[in-house]
Order: C-alpha cells, then structure tokens, then sequence
C-alpha cells in the first residue's frame, strides 16, 4: 500500500498563498518522490480550487478538504457538501479531527455519519481517532481509540475499498504542541487500531491505511513513518511551508 503524506492546513492560507504553496511543493517534490508515496494537501474550502489547479496532472498528488456536511445539498446555511468538494477536484476529506471534536462539538455519532456518507458520495475519508492527556493517564487509551474507531465507522459499508478508508491516530496531546508521540506510543496506539480494523473489516482491514499526526516535523518523520503499521502522516504545522512538507515527504 502506498504511503500517504498529508499536509492539513487547518484555517491558514488564503486561496492565493495556497496556490503558491501547492505549486512551490510540486516544483520541490516532484521527480524525487519515492515510489510508493502519495502527497495529499488539505487546504481550507476556498484555496481548494487553486491547489487542485496547482496540482492538475502530477502523479500522486491529491487535494482533499478538512470537513464537509452530511447531506447533498439543502437549508444548512454555511455548509459544504461532498458533491461540491469533488466538483472542485477533492478526492480525499478529514472527518472526526480532534478540532472539530473537542473546538467544534462534534459529536462520535457526527462523525460517523460524515464518514460514511462521505464515502458513499465518493471521497475517499481520513477518520481521525486519539485521546486527550487525561484519558491517556487515567489509562483509557484502548477504549477511547475503540469508541471512537467504531462509532466512526459504524454506518461504513464493510465492503468499502480499503483503499478509500484511512485511520489517522493523533493523539490530542501532541497536536500543535511540538511534543510528539514517541515510538513505542505510536506502535502501541497503531498496533490497536489494526486489530480494530481487522476485526470489523476483516482481511481488507490489513489494506487500511493508518497514519501518525501530531508534531511531525522534517526531523522526526523519517523515524515515524518507518514504524510498523504507519503508513502516512498526518502534519498540521510543518506542513505550511512548502521546504518543510518537502523534507518530510521526501524523508
Ligand atoms: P500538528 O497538527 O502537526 O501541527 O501537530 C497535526 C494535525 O492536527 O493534523
């Protein structure tokens, strides 16, 4: 299975600066991309069209969104629907970021629903599981990443194409804080989630892509994604610069 790097721009970057950053990245990624890998940049609603634009053509480069609504089309003023996201060029969508839980309110069953009807419109959708520090040391990792794994996939048909299906563990403590999740938290946290996936979608839970997010940066990803079981990173701050992102990615 291939690699995924994701680059989540969160609430930065205008359409413009987006455009740049996505063309600047390709000119400093592309030709060195290692087999096998795949870059995705996540960039707020309104810079998705020019970084689909910037990124037309190049292989194993993808744009995909931060968050959409659960219904395609309707009276829900504010709102982004999966088809507009796709028209737009997104191929991938985020659903259950730890911001959009614990800043946002959403909800395990919300997330549930994004997931699955984000995938029957047609993204591919990057569930984002992991616990706060207080579950952490009240030893509740295990049962957080289940709730939260199984609530998120609940209504997900358990034939999906694995390939459409990815899980990113971020551990809430490590996000933005620069204090990242060591190797044997990662391993330990990844290896649950594999068991998880396999045991709801059997075989096909193998092919299930799980990546690491919080604090990834140029010198710790090459560290991080050589462990067993994280096929990509999720990176939130170091991926804004497009020198950075391309560090890691070529890590
Ligand atoms: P960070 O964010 O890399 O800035 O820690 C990761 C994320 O929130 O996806």
């Amino acid at each position: 299975m291939n690699k995924l790097f994701a680059a989540n721009w969160k609430m930065h970057k205008t359409a413009s600066e987006a455009g740049q950053t996505a063309a600047e990245l390709l000119r400093l990624v592309s030709g060195s991309l290692k087999p096998g890998r795949e870059v995705l940049i996540l960039p707020p609603f309104t810079a998705l069209a020019p970084v689909a634009e910037a990124l037309r053509g190049a292989q194993n480069f993808f744009a995909g969104a931060q968050n959409f609504y659960p219904q395609k089309q309707g009276a829900f003023t504010g709102e982004v629907a999966p088809g507009m996201l796709l028209d737009l060029g997104a191929g991938f969508a985020l659903t259950g970021h730890s911001e959009r839980r614990h800043v946002l309110g959403e909800t395990d069953e919300m997330v549930g629903q994004k997931t699955a009807f984000g995938l029957e419109s047609g993204l591919s959708i990057i569930l984002c599981v992991g616990e706060k520090i207080d579950e952490r040391r009240a030893g509740q990792l295990a049962a957080v990443l289940e709730r939260q794994l199984r609530a998120g996939v609940a209504a997900v048909p358990r034939d999906v194409q694995p390939a459409r299906l990815a899980v990113a563990y971020e551990p809430v403590w490590a996000i933005g804080t620069g204090e990242v999740a060591g190797p044997t938290e990662i391993l330990e946290a990844h290896a649950l989630v594999r068991r998880l996936l396999v045991d709801i979608f059997g075989a096909a839970g193998m092919q299930m892509r799980i990546l690491y997010g919080g604090s990834v940066k140029p010198d710790n990803a090459s560290e991080i994604i050589a462990l067993d079981n994280v096929d990509g990173v999720l990176v939130g701050g170091a991926s804004l610069k497009a020198d950075d992102f391309s560090r890691i990615v070529l890590a």
